[in-house]
This record gives C-alpha cells, structure tokens and sequence, in this order.
C-alpha cells in the first residue's frame, strides 16, 4: 500500500507528483490492483470534445479486487456488516468468502436468466446484503447495474429503466422503513406498464408481504439462485467498458445517466477511501447512505471492499425506534469511521442531546460528513457530541459525476476547519472562475468551482447522449469541467463549498432539478406554469418553494396544494415535495420571457427589501403582489 499518504507531507509530496506527471503517478497507483492485462497508455484526454480515457489497453475485473484478492489473506474476516431496521432482528456478517461464492451465484443465476456482458441491469432495492451482491454479480459478468433509490415513484423507475433499456430488474418484495414498509414489488409492476425492454423481474424476498405476480416474467431470487454454483469467472473488462450507469439531476430537463467505467472509477474509489478515511486494518466502517445514491456506491461498496475494509450496511433510518439509533448502532458494532449527511446531523442534533448520552461511542475516530454543506453549527455538535472532541472530522466534497471525493481533509493529517472542504486530493486541480470563464487567481475569492484536468474516477458519458454531456459539463467554461457548485478558497488556499449556482437544488441531501420539480407541477390540470426555487431550510439545507399560476381563481387552495403534492410525488418520489406553494396570478419574467428566479429566490428568503435590480422585468407590478402573498 505504497499509496496510502501517512502526514502532511507526505500529502503535499503526492499532490505535487500528480500535477507534475500524472501519468507516472496514476501508473503507480493502479499497478497495486490486479489487472487481467496491463493497460498500454495511461491517460489520453481532450475536454472540448470531451473524450477521456484512464488505462487504455488494460484489462480487468473490479470484483476480482474488491474479492478474490482478499480471500488468501482475510476470506475469514468480516467484508458487510448488515444491521436490519429492527433493533430486535439479529445482525449478519457476511465474510469475503461468503461474499465471494454469494457473488458467484448471483451472477450464475443472472447468466442462467440471459443476462450478458454490456446489457444494463436496473436494481431497485431495500438495503440489504443482496443489493451489494447483486452490484458485484453485474460486474463479475461484464453487466452494467442502474440503481434506482427505493425512494423514487413508478414513474421515475420507469424513465430510468427505459432510457437505458435494462433487460432485469431486480427487486424484493418490500422494503422495511422505520415503521413503514415499502412495497417496492408493487412499484416495479406499475413501472413495468410503461416498460417493454424487461424480460425478467427478479425478486428477494425481504418482508414477506403479499405480492402480485406474473408468471412470464417474475421470478423468485431464492429459487432462482438455490442450484447456481458458487464458482463464477469473471469477465475480462476493458478499463474503459462501462460499469455502472447513475442518475442525476441537472439543472435542465430529465434527470441523466452518469456513466462510470472499470478501470478509472475503481482505481479512484480505493485510493480515495485508503486515504480520506485512512483505513487501518480492522477498522469498522460505517457509511449510513443509500447503495441509491452515488455514495453507497463508492462508499459502503467499492471503495471499502477494494481496500479490504469491513463496511457496515444499514437498513433502517437514523430515527428508528428513536433518534439514537445511529449511536446505538455504533456502540453495538465498535464502528470506528462514521461517515453521514449534514441533514442527518442537524436533524438529530434537533432531538436533544439526551438521545446521544446512553452511548460511549468510545470506538470512533473518524467522523465524515458529505452531500451538502454542514453549517458551523452542525459540525460543532459533531465534532463535540459524537466525535468527543478527538475524532478528526471529514468533509468531503463530491459529485456523481466524480465518482468519488476530490476536495476533503485526510483523517488526522489534514489540519480542519469548520465548514471547510480544505484541499483537494492528489490529481485534483480545482480552479476558480467568473461567469466569463476567466480565472480568479489568489486567496480569499469567489467563484465557480471547475477542475482542469482529468482524474480517473471522472464521468465518462451520460447514457445514450454523449452530446449532452459534453453541453452539460465542458461548454461552460471551454477546456474544464464545471461542476455548478460556487466555492471559496481561503487565505492558507482551503476550499468552502458554497452550493450550487446553477438550477439544482440540494434538499436533505438529495439532488433535484428546479425543472424537473416544475414539469411535475405542470401535469395539474389548473396549472399554467410554475417556478420553483430553493430556500435556506434548518434542517434540510434546501427546502423548496412553488411559484404556481391557476387558469382560475382556486376555491380552496389547500386542496389544490393537497393535490400538486400527491403529483410530485407520483411523478418524482416524495423527496421532491414542495414545502411551500404559493399561487400566484404572475411570475417575473424579462422581456425576452425568461422567468428571473434570483427575484424568486430573494423572496422566497424572506428578503424582501434587498430584490437587486429588477428594472429588466416585463412588468413589475407582478413582484409586488408576489411579495403580498408571499409565505413565511
Ligand atoms: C452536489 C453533488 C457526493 C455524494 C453525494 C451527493 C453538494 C456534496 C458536499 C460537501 C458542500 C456538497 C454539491 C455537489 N455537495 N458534498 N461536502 N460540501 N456541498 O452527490 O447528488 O451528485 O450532489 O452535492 O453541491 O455539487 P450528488
């Protein structure tokens, strides 16, 4: 593990070489995973057109890393680590040579219902260990897994399933949510109405609720898998070939299909989690998001098993039977790294205190944060009330599209500083702009947060549209990728994430696009047009407020609000809901009828006085009578 970074200097050193020679660096990094066959050129790069390539030539498979490379030395030691929703239910461990043969069935039994290399696998599943496996089993065969967060609606899945036209789903029959069951079977049966790329569903069979099922494509997990053997090769990939595909919000249109590929995002994903975490043989590991999100991929699956960590996975919520939950699970489990959301935090920072006291939570000594900015406040009570004031605290600063952290302190190497990213990993060259693209230089500045230079774990394509991709990301600003977040860097050069600047918005975590929410809105039979914008929220970071025109006067607006809700709901997922809606008889649009939604934002904030030039507005009477009706 020559890789791993053990001080500051040693940072700074590894920084210096990746700028210097990326390719030698890169070279280095990725000789200690094994390789199938070695690449023949490292790198190979043109932002404009945007064609990236890490590893060209060489071949692999990433299960093999994250698992048979692991069996002669720890196939006994514990690789997931799973805690059910109920508190009463037993835990399991999983071993990496249990994980190895489980992986080696799943993906004989995918083999056996037609599944091959390059077709696309869609998994809308609760969070247990079969989530996981089903990922690895996708990559042991060369097929490319689309994870839908079991939190999005049928309509949501069905888009996902059909822009990349997955052959299976593999779901389970509910999932289990704090008090809640989910009934994730029914969800796929509506998707499947506007599907007709599916030839098979495959279901785990989870909570044991009743459940449809149509024999010409449902098939039972257990019975599917009972007679598949637990040997399984896996197929040689192309650094480049595809490994997963991601959804996203942007800030237009549809959400997108990240694509993430073998080579680069696996050299990525274990280097990053060996060095921001600084994993010590042992150690246990717990990130508490979803293998929905970005996050759970890198971060409770790839990373963790490339680096041979154990890697806690969590089925419940962090206030199921109560808010201590998550402090529970770390006594019961000595978890030692901790890694969750701001929203998390301030959320259970706003139960009180008394849940935290009944726990030692003597074993931790690394606390992450990730997902959206963490107040001062928030990382205060982390770092006082969780981490007892010794344990380091990360925040680390990603994307989708990253593939993994790029801007975050190292465990105890990093000096901290509340709210601040701090520096960027080695091969990250992050740079600050002004809206014409040009370079804002030095130290306590602004601007629009870019990267200039390729790193391995970088978004290759989005899905079927390679085009948008490139408008997307390297139109902005021509030679870098733009990552729509506005940043400051420091006096000693750290770096503050601020949030986005583009029109995407952060709500508990998650990722939505103003237009996306708005298209929903749009679908109420009295709506007109609609905008939404974010507003600062205490708990959420971002709630979202409605701006919606009626074709008449509404007898009883509740009713209606009742309505858009139960909408955005069926047609996104209820993370989406708006939290307030106001209707308004006009919005405040330039002459040109673009709607200005730095205004909308302004009162959307409570600042009302402070609106800022609002002289090329169409008519500006119409932000008067927002401002009347405006919610608190
Ligand atoms: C957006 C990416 C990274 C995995 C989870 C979210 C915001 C993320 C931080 C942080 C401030 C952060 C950014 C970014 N964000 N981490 N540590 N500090 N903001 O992935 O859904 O692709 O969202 O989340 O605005 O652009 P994502």
């Amino acid at each position: 593990m020559n890789s791993r970074i053990r001080n500051l200097e040693e940072y700074h050193k590894a920084y210096q070489e990746s700028v210097e020679n990326p390719e030698k660096f890169w070279a280095n990094i990725a000789e200690e995973f094994s390789w199938k066959k070695p690449w023949s050129k490292v790198l190979s790069w043109n932002f404009n057109a945007f064609d990236v390539k890490w590893f060209e030539g060489g071949q692999l498979n990433i299960t093999e890393n994250c698992l048979d490379r692991h069996l002669e030395e720890r196939g006994n030691q514990v690789a997931i680590l799973w805690e059910p929703n109920d508190p009463n239910q037993a835990s399991k461990k999983i071993t990496y040579q249990q994980l190895h043969e489980e992986v080696c069935k799943a993906a004989n039994m995918l083999k056996k219902l037609g599944a091959e290399k390059g077709d696309r696998i869609c998994i809308y599943m609760p969070m247990v260990p079969e989530a996981a496996i089903t990922m690895l089993a996708c990559a042991r065969i060369g097929a490319v897994h689309s994870i839908v967060f079991a939190g999005f609606s049928a309509q949501s899945l069905a888009d996902r399933i059909n822009d990349s036209l997955c052959k299976f789903v593999i779901t389970a029959d509910g999932a289990h949510r704090g008090a809640k069951d989910i009934s994730l079977k029914e969800i796929v049966d509506e998707a499947l109405l506007q599907t007709s790329c599916v030839k098979n569903v495959v279901v785990f069979r989870h909570t044991e609720q009743k459940i449809n099922w149509n024999e010409s494509i449902d098939r039972w997990w257990h019975e599917e898998i009972a007679d598949c053997s637990t040997v399984c090769n896996a197929v040689a990939m192309d650094a480049e070939d595809m490994l997963f595909i991601l959804y996203t919000s942007g800030s237009t249109g549809k959400p997108k299909g990240v694509v993430h590929t073998c080579g680069g995002y696996m050299v990525w994903a274990g280097y990053t989690f060996k060095n921001v975490f600084q994993y010590e043989e042992k150690d246990i590991y717990w990130c508490t998001a979803d293998v929905g999100w970005v996050t759970g991929h890198t971060y409770i699956v790839y990373g963790p098993l490339l680096c041979g960590a154990t890697t806690v996975m969590f089925e419940g919520i962090p206030t199921y039977p109560n808010a201590g939950r998550f402090w529970e699970v770390i006594d019961k489990h000595k978890v030692n790294i901790f890694y969750t959301a701001p929203t998390a935090i301030r959320s259970l920072m706003a139960c009180g205190d008394k849940f935290v006291q009944p726990y030692t939570l003597d074993s931790l000594k690394t606390l992450g944060s990730v997902g959206e900015p963490i107040n001062e406040e928030a990382w205060q009570w982390y770092h006082e009330k969780i981490g007892k004031g010794k344990c380091a605290i990360v925040d680390t600063w990603w994307q989708t599209e990253t593939g993994g952290i790029m801007i975050s302190p190292l465990a105890h190497i990093t000096p901290t500083k509340p709210t601040f990213a701090t520096l960027p990993l080695p091969g990250i060259q992050p740079i600050l702009v002004d809206s014409e693209g040009k370079e804002i230089e030095g130290i306590n500045v602004e601007g629009n947060l870019c990267i200039k230079f390729p790193w391995p774990g970088m978004i290759r394509t989005t899905y079927g549209d390679h085009e948008r991709c490139r408008l997307n990301y390297f139109s902005t600003y021509p030679n870098l990728y733009f990552t729509g977040d506005g940043c400051r860097r420091d006096y000693n050069h750290y770096y503050r994430i601020i949030g986005r600047v583009d029109d995407v918005i952060n709500v508990s975590g998650h990722r939505l696009g103003t237009a996306e929410v708005e298209n929903a809105i749009n679908e109420h039979p009295h709506v007109i047009e609609s905008a939404v914008v974010g507003y600062p929220h205490p708990i959420k970071g971002q709630g979202i407020y409605a701006y919606v025109i009626c074709d008449h006067v509404l007898e009883d607006p509740n009713q209606s609000r009742v309505e858009i809700l139960s909408i955005v709901t069926k047609m996104i997922s209820a993370i989406a809901k708006p939290d307030k809606i106001q209707f308004v008889s006009g919005l405040p649009k330039t002459r040109s009828g673009k709607i200005m939604r730095r205004i909308l934002r302004k009162i959307a904030e409570g600042e009302m006085n402070n609106l800022g030039d609002t002289s090329t507005l169409l008519d500006p009477s119409v932000v008067e009578s927002i401002k009347e009706g405006a919610l608190k």
